[in-house]
C-alpha cells in the first residue's frame, strides 16, 4: 500500500470555477479551508437544495522531496462529491465520477521534483445525470466538495496493491489466512521477493509471523496464498469485536512495500431461518443511517464518523447499521469494526436505472465499494443494487456476478420494495412498509418473494415516510411512533425466516423538496439531525440486557394536558427491567409487569400503563411521579418526573474535551434546559448565543434557538495547539462556559 501521506491540511478553495483555472497557478481569490471541506455552509432547513450545485476549485502546493524520484506517486481521494477532474502543474491526471467512493491517480509523471507542485481539483457537485443516485428523484441531499480525505502514496516498482485477508479454520484451534493478494510489478521482469506476514493482537503484541518466497509477474497479478497453523485467536463477535493487525511485507532486493490491515476471525451466513455469526443466530435489529450532518452536509472528520457508530450501538444499543443509500466513511466503519456494530453497505442510488454508461458508473461503484471495503469484520452483507429499483436482470446479474468475484465470503442483497421482484442475490432484503399502525406488521416473507420456498431474507426499512415524527411534536404521536417501532421489531422477532429488521431511519436527515416536512428535513430518524433522542429512540434502547445498562424510559413530557382529552395514558415505558413500580405523589406505589400477549417476542416489551385511579381526572391535582425499576427484586434504576417543572438547568454538554490539532478534528456539544429532576423541558425554545474563542470555531450560526428543549452544535479545530472556549448565553441562565484542549 505504499508510504500514505496525508494531505488534508492547507488546501485553497474558490467556490466559483472558471475556465482555465487548472493552467492557471495562482491562488487568488482562493480561501485556504482545510478538508473535509463541504463546497458551502448550509441552513440548518428550508434552503434550496441548488445552493450546493456548482462547480468549484480546489488547489494544494505539493512539494515532493528527491528522495521519492524512484518510486510511483498516487493520489488518493476517499470521496468527491460528484464529479472530480484532477491536474497537477496544468497536466491532465484523471477523473472520477461518483462522491462515495475513492480513487487513486497517478502524479508520477508530472511531479516536480524538490519544488512546488500545484495540484488543481475541478468538482462538480451538480446532479449529473450520467452519475448515480442522479436522473430521477431522490430523497436525501448529496451536498459537495472534497469531504473526504485525500493523500499522497509512494510506491516502489513492485508492491501490494490490495489484499483480501480471508479467515478460515474457524472452529478449530489452529486457524488459517487465505490471502488474495492484488501485486503490482512495474519492472520489466518478473522479480523474486519475499513475503512476510505479522499478526498482532490489539495490544501490538506480535503472535504470529511467517516468510514466503514470491515471484512477482509482470503488470497486475493476483496471487493466493495461505499461511496455516495460527494459534491463540479470539473470534470476532458482536459482543467481543477482537481485532487483529496483519502487516504484509514484500520485500525484494532493493526495498519493501507493506501492507497493513485490520482483520477479524469471524464467518456469517444468511440462512432461510435466520442469520448466523460464528453459527450462532443473532436477531438482527438496526436502523439506516444518512451519513449527513446540519450546515456542513456530508464533510465531518474521523471523529464525528466514529461518534455515529458509537451512538448507533452504545446509546442504540442496535447489532447492525445499514448504509444508506451508498459506501460510508472507512471511520465509520473502523469504528463498527472495533465495537462490534454489523454492517450493511450498498452502492449508490434510488429508485431511478440510468442508461448504459450510468450503469457502468454503478457497476463500478460495485467494485470500487468491495475492494476498499471486504476486511471489515463488520460488513456481512453487499448491497448490489440501486435501493428500489425496478427489476433489471441483465444489469444485476452482472453486479451479483462482479460482487461474487471479487468477494467469495459475502453473500449479496439487493434492496427492493417490489413484491415477487427477481431474486439474483443471495438474500432477499426488502423495504417492508407495510405497517399503518394497524394489526399486520410485517408481510410474511413467502408473500413478498413469491418463492415456494424461504429463502434468506432481511427487512431494510419500515416506518420512516409512514409516520414522520418530531422530537417536538405533540406526545400522543411520539408514544405511536414508539409503538410503531416496537411492532415491527417484535414481528421481526417472532419470524424464524426472517433475520431482522432495519428501520428507516437512525437520524432525521436534509432532503430534497419533493420529500420531507416542506424544510427540506425528513423528521423519520429516532434521533434528531443533532442525534438528539426521541422517544422511539428507547424503542431500541430499551432492548439492551439491564447489565450492560438498565433502561426506564416513559414515553410522556409528563404533563396533564399535553395529549387530547388530557391524562398520559396509555402510558408506553421502555425498559428492560422485571418490573416496574409507580408513585404518583403521596399515593402508595403500584407495581406493573408487562402484559402477556403484548408485544412479547421483543428482548424487552414495554411495560405499558392503560389505566391508574390515582392518576386522576382533569382538574384534579397534578403531582410529581416516580418510577423505578427492579431486576432480580433489586432496585436498579429510577426516574422522577415533575408535576411542575421549572427551568433549572442549562447543560453544556460536549462530546469530547480534548481534540486534536494535527488536522481538521471536530466535535459536537448538546445544550439542553432540564427541570429540577434535570429532565428535558420540552417546549422551551431559548434563543442561545454562542461564541467560540481560541483554537477552534464554530460551525454554523452563532444563534440557535433550541428544539423541543435541546439542540446541539459542533466546533472544528484550525490545527493549532492551544484551548477553546465555549460560552453559551441564554436568558434566564448565567453565561455558561466549556473548555476545551487543543493538543
Ligand atoms: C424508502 C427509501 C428511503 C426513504 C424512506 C422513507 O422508500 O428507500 O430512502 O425515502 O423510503 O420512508
Amino acid at each position: 500500500m505504499g508510504e500514505i501521506h496525508k494531505i488534508n491540511n492547507d488546501w485553497w478553495y474558490n467556490q466559483d470555477y472558471k475556465k482555465g483555472m487548472e493552467f492557471d497557478f495562482s491562488t487568488k481569490d482562493f480561501i485556504d479551508v482545510n478538508l473535509p471541506h463541504a463546497n458551502i455552509e448550509l441552513p440548518y432547513n428550508y434552503f434550496d437544495e441548488e445552493m450546493y450545485q456548482f462547480v468549484s476549485c480546489y488547489k494544494k502546493i505539493i512539494v515532493i522531496e528527491d528522495q521519492y524520484k524512484d518510486k510511483v506517486i498516487c493520489i488518493r481521494f476517499e470521496g468527491v462529491m460528484t464529479y472530480a477532474k484532477v491536474f497537477l502543474n496544468g497536466n491532465f491526471i484523471g477523473e472520477h465520477k461518483g462522491g462515495y467512493t475513492p480513487f487513486e491517480l497517478n502524479l508520477t509523471e508530472y511531479v516536480k521534483f524538490g519544488s512546488e507542485n500545484v495540484l488543481t481539483v475541478i468538482v462538480d457537485s451538480t446532479e449529473r445525470q450520467d452519475i448515480p443516485p442522479f436522473g430521477g428523484q431522490i430523497d436525501y441531499l448529496t451536498y459537495g466538495g472534497i469531504y473526504r480525505d485525500v493523500s499522497l502514496r509512494f510506491y516502489n516498482k513492485t508492491y501490494i496493491e490490495n489484499a483480501q485477508i480471508k479467515t478460515k479454520n474457524l472452529y478449530k484451534e489452529l486457524k488459517s489466512l487465505e490471502i488474495d493478494l492484488y501485486l503490482n510489478n512495474l519492472n520489466e521482469q518478473v522479480i523474486d521477493t519475499e513475503l512476510i506476514i505479522e499478526l498482532k493482537d490489539i495490544e501490538q503484541k506480535s503472535i504470529y509471523t511467517k516468510k514466503e518466497k514470491l515471484k512477482v509477474e509482470k503488470g497486475n497479478t493476483k496471487q493466493t496464498i495461505e499461511f496455516l497453523e495460527i494459534a491463540n485467536i479470539l473470534l470476532w463477535d458482536i459482543e467481543n469485536p477482537n481485532l487483529y493487525e496483519v502487516t504484509l511485507k514484500l520485500v525484494t532486493e532493493n526495498d519493501e512495500d507493506r501492507f497493513v490491515s485490520k482483520i477479524g476471525f469471524r464467518d456469517c451466513e444468511f440462512r432461510k431461518d435466520g442469520f448466523y455469526l460464528n453459527n450462532q443466530r443473532i436477531k438482527l435489529r438496526g436502523l439506516n443511517r444518512h451519513q449527513s450532518y446540519p450546515y456542513v452536509g456530508y464533510a465531518m472528520p474521523k471523529r464525528v464518523q466514529e461518534k455515529d457508530a458509537l451512538i448507533l450501538k452504545n446509546e442504540l444499543h442496535l447489532n447492525i447499521v445499514r448504509t444508506s443509500h451508498y459506501p460510508q466513511s472507512i471511520n465509520f466503519l473502523n469504528k463498527c469494526d472495533e465495537i462490534g456494530l454489523l454492517v450493511f453497505e450498498e452502492i449508490p442510488g434510488w429508485q431511478h436505472i440510468g442508461d448504459f454508461e450510468w450503469k457502468d458508473v454503478a457497476i463500478e461503484n460495485v467494485r470500487e465499494m468491495i475492494l476498499r471495503d471486504f476486511n471489515h469484520p463488520s460488513i456481512i452483507l453487499w448491497g448490489i443494487r440501486i435501493n428500489e429499483s425496478r427489476d433489471d436482470d441483465n444489469f444485476y446479474i452482472k453486479t451479483n456476478k462482479l460482487a461474487r468475484q471479487l468477494d467469495s465470503t459475502r453473500q449479496t442483497g439487493g434492496v427492493r420494495c417490489i413484491e415477487k421482484s427477481s431474486f439474483l442475490e443471495d438474500v432477499y432484503t426488502m423495504n417492508d412498509f407495510v405497517h399503518d399502525g394497524k394489526e399486520i406488521a410485517l408481510r410474511e416473507p413467502k408473500k413478498v418473494t413469491g418463492l415456494a420456498e424461504d429463502v434468506p431474507y432481511l427487512v431494510t426499512e419500515y416506518n420512516g415516510h409512514m409516520y414522520p415524527t418530531k422530537k417536538f411534536d405533540q406526545e400522543e404521536r411520539q408514544s405511536e411512533h414508539v409503538l410503531r417501532h416496537l411492532r415491527v421489531q417484535n414481528a421481526s422477532y417472532s419470524m424464524d425466516n426472517i433475520s431482522g429488521a432495519i428501520g428507516w431511519c437512525a437520524f432525521d436527515y436534509n432532503t430534497h423538496k419533493d420529500f420531507g416536512a416542506g424544510d427540506r428535513i425528513c423528521y423519520h430518524g429516532v434521533m434528531d439531525m443533532y442525534r438528539i433522542k426521541k422517544f422511539a429512540s428507547y424503542a431500541y434502547k430499551s432492548q439492551v440486557d439491564p447489565n450492560i445498562e438498565p433502561v426506564l424510559y416513559p414515553a410522556t413530557f409528563w404533563a396533564r394536558g399535553e395529549r387530547s382529552k388530557g391524562g398520559v395514558l396509555p402510558l408506553v415505558i421502555l425498559t428492560n427491567c422485571d418490573y416496574i413500580e409507580v408513585q404518583f405523589g403521596s399515593f402508595s406505589s403500584k407495581k406493573f409487569m408487562r402484559k402477556e400477549q403484548l408485544l412479547n417476542h421483543l428482548p424487552y416489551a414495554p411495560i405499558i400503563i392503560e389505566s391508574v385511579k390515582e392518576f386522576g381526572e382533569w382538574g384534579m391535582r397534578w403531582e410529581d411521579c416516580t418510577l423505578r425499576g427492579y431486576v432480580d427484586e433489586q432496585c436498579i434504576i429510577e426516574k422522577k418526573m415533575s408535576a411542575n417543572p421549572i427551568p433549572t438547568n442549562l447543560n453544556i454538554l460536549p462530546d469530547d474535551i480534548e481534540l486534536s490539532s494535527e488536522e481538521k478534528d471536530v466535535t459536537r456539544v448538546v445544550v439542553e434546559i432540564t427541570d429540577q429532576y434535570n429532565n428535558i423541558l420540552p417546549f422551551t425554545d431559548n434563543v442561545l448565543n454562542i461564541k467560540v474563542e481560541g483554537v477552534g470555531q464554530l460551525i454554523g450560526p452563532k444563534q440557535i434557538a433550541l428544539k423541543g428543549g435541546s439542540i446541539a452544535f459542533w466546533i472544528e479545530t484550525i490545527n493549532k495547539v492551544g484551548k477553546i472556549r465555549v460560552s453559551v448565553k441564554t436568558d434566564g441562565f448565567k453565561e455558561k462556559v466549556i473548555n476545551i484542549d487543543v493538543v
